[in-house]
């Protein structure tokens, strides 16, 4: 039990330099330094969030919306934590509180404006990391200050199992807004879909694969011209996962004189890039006249079956989109352009696929701002911390007559935290991604609870 006027050992996650493209592990270092106990503004560490911002802080930056993060000094973000020792009039010893702290066991706080006191704890203290902390207000204020949201109207969400924006779609389906999402795995398209019950998903990498096979069986037709027609009378699918590497197989029969094979590998490279590799092969094996002859199609080596995004939404919504909440940016932004209907919103919070380029995607389509005369507007979250109180008021009940469902997705110590945080970029996180510090129950550990 640590003692007041004690040194305690001080492990942290220090960032060893300014990161340029995709962040390694190997980025960050964990150290143990030691902390006197009697320090003031000090607090102990219990949950610390993995947040997509914080990427944008590891690299060197001058004129920014924050400050770059110090090579040498432990990480910055935000997390919960218990507070040993206060010079300021609004906490005390003992307290619990959330807001920007180190990525360590023990942090003095710098900035006391940055932390809020917890008054409520009657829920898990982690989900003030997440839904009752910042990516909680993000949702609320972009989707309620910056998209005017009414009953009924079209809503689009994207990295939609993520802390943010699980929860704008569930306040567009409270207000009775027919809400799509879009995410990366069949996992997290079912969980949109069945646990947050979202009007409908999307898997924006592989969308459809067994109608985008249906095609390219189509396509080879077309291309074995003067061979007897490849009719699909029915398929198997040979689905392997392993250690993040997913083997599909799918054998197609036609009739008794043909077979067309197709096999993919997918695997995701973490890090460095690309966030996802596809393989895909496809051969034909036509026999005639029972003589057995093996047609190769090279055309679809190595093509990527997921459909054009740009051709997924007007399936979705086939009278356009009201409202997009954007977090990803990038081709997606473009797509959703060319869908937005008249006199639309689109809240600009994130960015995600664009933080680990050296050099922005650009975007095609903002021509389309003007002839639907949508509303396009950026907001950070910091700006909006005097509605915090107002935001409690209406998120509180939500949660306790289960009217919001909310996921998380929680590693545990202080040495998982570079991976947990490198795992955001290439989606695996499913739900808010948050480390947990301390285990042993809070009543053993504190000093003078
Ligand atoms: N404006 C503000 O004040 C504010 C505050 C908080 C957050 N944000 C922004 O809001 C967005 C969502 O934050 P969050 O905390 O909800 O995120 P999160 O829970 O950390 O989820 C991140 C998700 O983004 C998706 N993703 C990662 N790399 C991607 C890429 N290259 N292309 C497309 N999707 C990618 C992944 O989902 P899939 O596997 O489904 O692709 C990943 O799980 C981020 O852009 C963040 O920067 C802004």
């Amino acid at each position: 039990m640590a003692v007041v006027g004690e040194e305690v050992s001080n492990k942290q996650i220090i960032l060893k330099e300014y990161v340029s493209g995709f962040p390694k592990e190997s980025d960050m270092v964990v150290k143990t330094a030691s902390r006197g106990l009697e320090e003031r503004h000090l607090v102990k560490n219990l949950y610390l969030s993995c947040d997509p911002y914080m990427r944008v802080r590891m690299r060197k930056m001058e004129d920014s919306y924050v400050e770059s993060f110090t090579p040498g000094s432990p990480i910055i973000g935000y997390g919960v934590a218990r507070v040993l020792d206060s010079g300021h009039p609004n906490f005390k010893k003992g307290d619990l509180v959330w807001g920007i702290t180190g990525w360590e066991e023990y942090s003095v706080i710098k900035a006391q404006e940055s932390v809020f006191k917890i008054q409520n704890t009657n829920v898990a203290l982690s989900y003030y990391t997440g839904i009752l902390g910042m990516p909680g207000m993000t949702a609320y204020v972009g989707f309620y200050e910056l998209c005017s949201p009414k009953q009924g109207e079209y809503v689009f969400v994207s990295a939609a199992s993520g802390a943010v924006g699980q929860l704008v779609g569930q306040f567009a389906k409270l207000l009775g807004c027919y809400v799509v999402e879009s995410a990366e795995t069949k996992e997290k398209v079912d969980l949109l879909k069945n646990k947050f019950g979202f009007d409908e998903a999307f898997n924006y990498k592989e969308e459809d694969l067994e109608a985008t096979l249906k095609r390219m069986v189509a396509n080879m037709d077309n291309l074995v011209q003067g061979m007897p027609k490849l009719k699909l009378v029915w398929f198997i699918v040979f689905i392997y996962k392993k250690n993040g590497i997913d083997f599909k197989f799918f054998t197609f029969f036609g009739n008794e004189k043909m077979v067309f094979t197709y096999f993919q590998i997918k695997f995701s490279l973490s890090p460095p890039p690309p966030r996802l590799a596809t393989i895909h092969a496809a051969t034909a094996h036509l026999s005639e006249n029972k003589e057995l002859a093996t047609l190769t199609i090279d055309i679809f080596l190595q093509k990527s079956v997921a459909t054009p995004l740009i051709k997924i939404f007007p399936r979705y919504f086939p009278n356009g989109i009201d409202i997009y909440f954007e977090n990803v940016g990038g081709k997606m932004l473009d797509a959703v352009l060319l869908n937005m209907r008249l006199r639309s919103r689109i809240a600009m919070c994130g960015m995600i696929s664009q933080y680990n380029l050296e050099q922005p995607e650009g975007i095609h389509n903002l021509f389309c701002l003007i002839t639907k005369r949508v509303r396009m507007e950026g907001f950070v979250v910091s700006d909006y911390y005097h509605m915090y109180p107002k935001f409690l008021d209406m998120i509180l009940p939500h949660i306790k007559e289960g009217k919001i469902t909310y996921v998380e997705d929680i590693a545990e110590g202080l040495e998982s935290a570079p991976a947990a945080l490198i795992g955001l970029f290439v989606g695996h996180n499913v739900g808010k991604q948050v480390y947990v510090l301390v285990k042993i129950p809070e009543e053993l550990y504190f000093i003078d609870k």
